[in-house]
């Protein structure tokens, strides 16, 4: 080896490091692919493509997602929107409130951090009654989050929904127990449902809003998350296009998603083949299919983004 590398002229020697280099970038290139799962659903914002132009219209990468202590202030049209969801008049004051939020839960994200190596998959788990019969149980559990939505159970139904949780978003008035590993992503359409969740962690003195809610729940205060009303606003303004007075909480969730996870799949949200629109877990109707809830037009909405490869929906057994 020493006797051929000598007998080499001096240009040879950086054809053979070219050589190197170029196998040592390919092998680099490969392992990369590896690493890095190819189901990975594609949702960069590559320009010029009718599919990523749609998307990138609406998503905004540094919305504000969660409330802390740093962004608590809301800018005037954010305050005004959120403040004219209210429908029950309160004196409390917001920035007081927001204050006491956070000398009881934290001040940071507990969902970012999606690893270069990984793909983080999220499964999105609606109430609609076309999850019944799906078998998808399996595939939800398979991801890394599972996020439920109010109070959707999966005690009865694991074959279908699956067991595992690691978020649920709820507002006081679709409040349920958590266990100590889930984070709740709690959803504040009014100043007292910042009032009843502080309450229910501490002084579990709010019993009522406009109808009977629990006094407390279950779960891990560390875990708490509240979603910044600059956040509902912009699903509202960006992502239902002002359809319905505000977003359903499956939908918000169906966005948040979009933000954290490197790959959303979502499951239960529509109507059944017969066009109704009930929960797995009960015959009631559901009021998503006229417009105050916009139901249908979320729907769409979910159906465009499948489209869009920039989630998976997944639509029952139909
Ligand atoms: O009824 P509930 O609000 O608890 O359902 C959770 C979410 O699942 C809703 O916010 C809605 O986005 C979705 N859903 C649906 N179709 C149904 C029932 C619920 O899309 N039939």
């Amino acid at each position: 080896m020493a006797i051929f590398f000598s007998k080499l002229k001096p240009h040879h020697h950086y054809v053979i490091l070219l050589l190197s280099f170029t196998i040592i970038l390919c092998l680099y290139i490969d392992n990369s692919r590896v690493s890095k799962p190819a189901a990975c659903v594609n949702r960069t914002c590559a320009p010029d493509t009718e599919r990523t132009n749609w998307f990138c219209a609406r998503f905004a990468p540094t919305v504000q997602l969660l409330l802390n202590s740093r962004n608590s202030r809301l800018s005037a049209d954010v305050s005004s929107w959120w403040r004219g969801l209210q429908n029950v008049n309160r004196v409390a004051n917001y920035t007081t409130l927001v204050k006491n939020l956070f000398q009881l839960f934290p001040n940071q994200e507990h969902c970012s951090g999606s690893h270069p190596n990984h793909c983080r998959t999220c499964a999105v788990v609606g109430n609609s009654g076309n999850l019944l019969g799906s078998r998808y149980g399996p595939l939800i559990d398979s991801k890394d989050c599972v996020m439920r939505i109010n109070k959707g159970p999966t005690e009865g139904f694991e074959e279908d929904v699956g067991s595992k949780t690691t978020h649920r978003i709820f507002y006081p008035e679709s409040a349920m127990d958590l266990d100590n590993s889930t984070h709740l992503v709690f959803s504040a359409f009014k100043i007292l449902d910042i009032e009843w969740l502080i309450s229910a962690f501490t002084t579990k003195h709010i019993t009522k809003t406009y109808t009977d809610v629990p006094s407390t729940i279950n779960g891990n205060k560390d875990k708490v998350m509240i979603l910044h009303p600059e956040f509902m606003k912009y699903v509202h303004v960006n992502w239902t296009e002002y359809h319905g007075s505000y977003p359903s909480t499956g939908f918000l969730m169906v966005i948040f998603a979009l933000h954290i996870c490197d790959e959303v799949h979502v499951f239960g949200f529509g109507a059944t083949k017969d066009g109704n629109w009930h929960h797995y877990f009960d015959k009631t109707l559901t009021p998503y299919a006229n417009e105050s809830h916009a139901g249908d037009f979320e729907y769409k909405t979910i159906s465009r983004l499948h489209w869009g490869k920039n989630l998976l929906m997944y639509k029952g057994w139909t």
